[in-house]
């Protein structure tokens, strides 16, 4: 009978499960981004033109995937930076940090 094989598919279960609790998109991630000029290449960030997120509560209502949109759409036409992958932890993070501007934003 061979263990090994077992053996090392529990490791590698135990070792992807790790990683995704450290790269879990997080609001806290979203709001480092925003404010992040690394993400485009013109020393703009998101809240050069959206401090704070204003203007955007609006927005804060639309579904994941129209604002997974908009944001690369931003991030390359207006910070001149690489789109984010869909599935990216980055993007997500955005997005929810996005949709978090209507419960705590101004009023
Ligand atoms: C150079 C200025 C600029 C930068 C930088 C910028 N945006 Fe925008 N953004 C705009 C403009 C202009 C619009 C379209 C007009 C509007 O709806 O406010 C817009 C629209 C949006 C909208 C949709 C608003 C709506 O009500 O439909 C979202 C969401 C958004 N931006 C997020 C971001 C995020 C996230 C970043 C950073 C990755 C970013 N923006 C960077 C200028 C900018």
């Amino acid at each position: 009978m061979n263990t090994t094989v077992p053996m090392a598919l529990c490791t590698l279960a135990v070792t992807a499960s790790l990683a995704m609790a450290a790269d879990a998109p997080s609001i806290e991630q979203g709001k480092e981004l925003f404010n992040n000029p690394n993400l485009g290449t013109n020393g703009k960030r998101c809240s050069t033109c959206h401090p704070d997120g204003k203007g955007l509560r609006e927005a804060a209502g639309y579904d994941g995937g129209r604002l997974e949109k908009i944001v690369n759409q931003c991030i390359s036409k207006a910070l001149k930076g690489k789109e984010l992958a869909p599935d990216s932890t980055e993007l997500k993070s955005l997005v929810m940090y996005l949709q978090s501007l209507t419960a705590v934003g101004e009023k």
